[in-house]
């Protein structure tokens, strides 16, 4: 091993070939739910150090956890604890390495930050249309390896919609140079698609080339309180068919949600009174698509008459806008405040999501009463954050015993309903269990002989995405 970790050195340098030290950052995962021990940290600084690192790995039969930002939610980013896993940051390969205006693409490194990005397109007047509540720390390599989806996938996509072109190593530690910027490319099999949303068990994504939109010329901001969920669902409905493509974001936020943000960050403050539920509207406007105040307005005195909303409150500035952004996006870090809690990114059919609410949380509330449920998430896409919390009081680590029992609850009323049990989180080391028992045998078997075509020996990622088969 030591043999290995000298040639790494030679390939990165010393200063980049991390293992001695507090390597705990990088062993961590975002929620504090998996710590691990790397075997080193390797931070190459372009993508042939990255090839070599590979190749060195690969021959050797290391194990390679690749990892942006680590803020991914399931796990996947963070070595396990035998100390025999390679740690590869894509932090160091941060270049933007072009802006083509004329052809609205962005080709930019991996390990570049998504703010960092989205900054790029706007100096050039465009629009990058990927947003994440961690889009401080997150990076453009983590982005497409989970197929990030975040609040404006409802008008421009998934991470998935919004990239053109990939460069990524294989297992084997050579380059491929899918950087292509077109629209249009129907070459065979698509490998950008395959790459995008495997989680680093198939390649390791050093530069992407995205697609940028017109700059909106105008974004309003609004916040709605509403008796239930059902009005929720009609006001998205009436959303869609006044706004048009101008409504760009729509979230919804259970009261629960938006008191433990009242209870963790007292100081912000929060414009409209507690409510059943809340949601945030944004509306878009790109020249030649202007819908202007009024038709925000419109909706909202609508949605007033027919009793869907109770109270609105219109963002005035841009920092009020942004301050309704920051309450929404405070929920995940005053969940973590309050304790670890039973996560649960899921989708179902807009139609089926009431329905699917009343059951579930009678179900939970049977089995485990007293139970607080964080429930908010990105109502225009079906995805909902359906967490579960401790009774108030309860030791909330103790109260993790009982996930599996919960799981069950909730993913059996997701299969129900044909829904998802990973929205937009990816499966990393969370899901295992559930990939074992509820992905089809067949689309498993497809999967692992994907795997096995591009990663025969399981070097990159093992252990996250496909369970064993011998779990089955
Ligand atoms: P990491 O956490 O570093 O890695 C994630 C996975 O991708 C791991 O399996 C890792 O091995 C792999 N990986 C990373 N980089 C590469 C690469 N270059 N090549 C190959 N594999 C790689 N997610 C959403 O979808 N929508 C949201 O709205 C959202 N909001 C969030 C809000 C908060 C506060 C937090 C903490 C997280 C949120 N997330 C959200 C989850 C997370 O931010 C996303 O999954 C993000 O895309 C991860 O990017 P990252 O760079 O941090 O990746
Ligand atoms: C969000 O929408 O805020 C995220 O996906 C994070 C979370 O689920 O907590
Ligand atoms: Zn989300």
């Amino acid at each position: 091993m030591s043999n290995l970790l000298e040639r790494l050195r030679g390939v990165v340098g010393a200063a980049h070939l991390l293992v001695d030290g507090d390597l705990g950052p990088w062993e961590v995962d975002w929620r504090k739910r998996w710590r691990g021990r790397a075997l080193a940290v390797a931070r190459p600084g372009s993508t042939v150090e990255v090839a070599q690192v590979v190749r060195l790995c690969a021959e050797h039969g290391t194990a390679i956890v690749p990892q942006g930002g680590n803020t991914g939610l399931v796990g996947g980013s963070v070595p396990d604890d035998s100390g025999r896993q390679l740690v590869l940051s894509l932090a160091r390969l941060d270049r933007v390495r072009g802006l083509d205006a004329a052809n609205m693409t962005l080709t930019l490194e991996a390990g570049c930050v998504l703010q960092r990005a989205q900054q790029a397109a706007a100096d050039a007047g465009l629009l990058l249309a990927l947003s994440l509540g961690a889009e401080g720390s997150c990076t453009i390599g983590g982005n497409l390896a989970t197929n990030a989806g975040g609040t404006q996938v409802l008008r421009y996509g998934n991470a998935r919609e919004q990239c053109l072109g990939l460069e990524v190593v294989t297992a084997a530690g050579d380059v491929w140079d899918g950087l292509t910027g077109l629209r249009k490319d129907n070459t065979g099999y698509d490998l950008r698609d395959l790459m995008i949303g495997s989680e680093g068990t198939l390649g390791i994504i050093t530069a992407a080339t995205m697609k940028l939109q017109p700059r909106p010329v105008a974004v309003l901001t609004a916040l709605a309180t509403l008796p239930t969920l059902d009005a929720a669902v009609s006001l998205l409905s009436l959303a869609r068919s006044m706004l048009g493509p101008g409504l760009t974001g729509f979230e919804v936020m259970n009261a629960f949600s938006l008191d433990l943000v009242r209870k963790r960050f007292p100081a912000l403050r929060q414009p409209l009174p507690p409510a059943a539920w809340t949601v945030l509207l944004e509306q878009s406007d790109t020249e030649g698509e202007s819908h202007g105040a009024a038709a925000l307005e419109s909706l909202l005195t609508a949605a007033l008459e027919r009793g869907l909303i109770d109270d609105t409150a219109i963002a005035s500035s841009i920092e009020q806008a942004n301050a309704m952004w920051h309450l929404r996006e405070s929920i995940t870090l005053a969940q973590a405040e309050e304790g670890p809690n039973i996560k649960h990114d899921i989708s179902l059919p807009v139609s089926a999501i009431r329905d699917f609410v009343a059951a579930t949380d009678a179900a939970l509330q049977r089995a485990l009463p007293g139970i607080r449920l964080v429930n908010f998430g990105h109502l225009g896409d079906g995805n909902l954050h359906y967490n579960v919390q401790c009774p108030e009081g309860d030791d909330a680590v103790e109260f993790l015993r009982h996930e599996a029992d919960v799981n069950a609850i909730v993913y059996d009323a997701v299969g129900a309903r044909n829904g998802s049990i990973s929205a937009e989180h990816g499966i990393g080391r969370l899901k295992l269990d559930e990939m074992s028992t509820r992905k089809s045998p067949v689309a498993l078997a497809m999967m692992r002989a994907i795997k096995a075509a591009l990663d025969p020996a399981g070097v990159l990622n093992p252990g996250r995405v496909l369970p064993p088969p011998a779990i089955r």
